[in-house]
């Protein structure tokens, strides 16, 4: 997938959380966001997803601009799969229903339909046993892992994960880390927010570095995150290696 930011602004009360970002990419491939907090990452991904409108710039996917108007968003919104927050599922259903529900209630799946995708991705990610739990009652890694089920069978055109280790202990971090390593070895087009530089060395192919709602740079990660040339990135690298 084709992937062009032109001049993306977005401000909250004033405050510019995007400043003209502006990237473009031929292949999005897996897209790593860094940054400090507040950076704009969040917005960024949001505005992606077309849950939330820039005051000015474009978005362009394969040379269609996004248009943000409520005639044309919820079409995208069904076509980008979403994990933003750790906990973002319908606490009073189970797994298996939290992966049926937007099947069959948004994509038009009938209940039949929607419960053999929803099991065979449940068994790919290791949770076919869990499938009648209720989140409360799944581990963290294993509630993140739902999430990202839920956000995969709907065969997006893109998935966008924000942070989706952050509330996670090492070893369920590591579960979550190899589901989505597993989707990029798939060839799906991903953008994924994420702390875990480790990581992000290993699956990122582009890295882009936001801070005070600029890009501050952006190429390929081994470049990036090696061998930066602007001195904010460099020092925001400094700071989250040093731990
Ligand atoms: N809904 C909102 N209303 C007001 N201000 C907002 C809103 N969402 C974000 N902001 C502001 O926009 C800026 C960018 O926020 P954003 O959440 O995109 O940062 P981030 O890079 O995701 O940070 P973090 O790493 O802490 O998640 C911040 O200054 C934030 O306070
Ligand atoms: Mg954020």
């Amino acid at each position: 997938m084709k992937l062009r930011l032109n001049q993306l602004s977005k401000t909250f009360d004033g405050h510019l959380a995007l400043d003209s970002v502006s990237l473009a990419l031929e292949a999005v491939g897996t897209l790593v966001l860094i940054g400090p907090s507040g950076g704009g990452k969040t917005t960024l991904l949001r505005i992606i997803a077309g849950l939330e409108r820039p005051n000015a710039g474009e978005v362009v996917i394969n040379d269609q601009s996004l248009v943000f108007e409520e005639d044309y968003l919820p079409k995208h919104r069904r076509s980008v799969g979403t994990v933003f927050q750790a906990f973002n599922l319908f606490p009073h259903l189970t797994a298996l229903q939290n992966v049926t529900l937007p099947l069959e209630k948004v994509h038009g799946y009938s209940p039949k339909e929607a419960a053999k995708v929803a099991r065979q991705l449940l068994t790919r990610f290791r949770l076919e046993m869990h499938a009648s739990k209720r989140p409360a009652e799944l581990s963290g890694g294993q509630r993140q892992r739902v999430a990202i089920v839920r956000a995969v069978a709907i065969k997006p055109k893109l998935l966008l994960f924000d942070e989706p280790t952050s509330a996670l202990d090492p070893e369920m971090t590591a579960e979550v880390l190899d589901v989505i390593r597993e989707l990029r070895d798939e060839g799906r087009d991903l953008i994924l927010v994420t702390h875990e530089m480790g990581f992000a060395r290993q699956v990122a192919d582009q890295v882009a570095v936001l801070a005070e709602g600029r890009i501050v740079e952006s190429g390929p990660a081994a470049q990036v995150l090696e061998h930066p040339k602007s001195e904010r990135c460099r020092e925001f690298l400094a700071k989250v290696l040093k731990y």
